[in-house]
């Protein structure tokens, strides 16, 4: 009987230490950045770990100016694809978040806000690679000279 007890008692802390686990690798598949009125991210690089499936990003605008002046929003692309899509980003106007629209060059991209806003996007993970090189940037015009940096699979 006691035998028993602690065999289940063994199952127990598995089932917790594997759930625990869980709940720490999804934390760490959820990463956050800030961008302000004076067109800057919080960070300059950023990593998730290779075994998320599903990454999410949130961003949220610490400044007070409006989306139409001083709109932020965090776009993944690699690092080969950046420019031109970020040029064409600038010709699909804010009502597309200034990003080309149906391109798969984007692996994610938030919606353009404003200060005092909040977006997030979730991303699969599935055709990116560990050590590949991306690059996040804010496609506001203008704005990724120096809203931009590198992610990493890591
Ligand atoms: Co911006």
């Amino acid at each position: 009987m006691r035998f028993l007890l602690t065999l289940k008692s063994i199952a127990l802390a598995g089932l917790f230490l594997s759930s625990f686990d869980a709940r720490a690798q999804e934390a760490a598949c959820e990463l956050t950045i800030e961008a302000n009125d004076r067109m800057q991210f919080s960070t300059l690089t950023m990593e998730a770990p290779a075994s998320c499936a599903e990454i999410t990003v949130t961003l949220t605008h610490t400044g007070q100016l409006p989306r139409e002046g001083m709109g932020h929003n965090w776009v993944l692309t690699t690092s080969g694809d950046f420019n031109d899509v970020a040029n064409e980003g600038m010709k699909a106007g804010l009502a597309n978040n200034y990003m080309p629209v149906d391109d798969g060059r984007v692996i994610a991209g938030t919606e353009i806000i404003g200060g005092g806003d909040t977006a997030s996007v979730t991303f699969s993970t599935a055709g990116m690679n560990a050590g590949g090189e991306y690059t996040y940037f804010c496609s506001f015009p203008g704005h990724w000279g120096m809203m931009k940096g590198a992610f990493k699979l890591v």
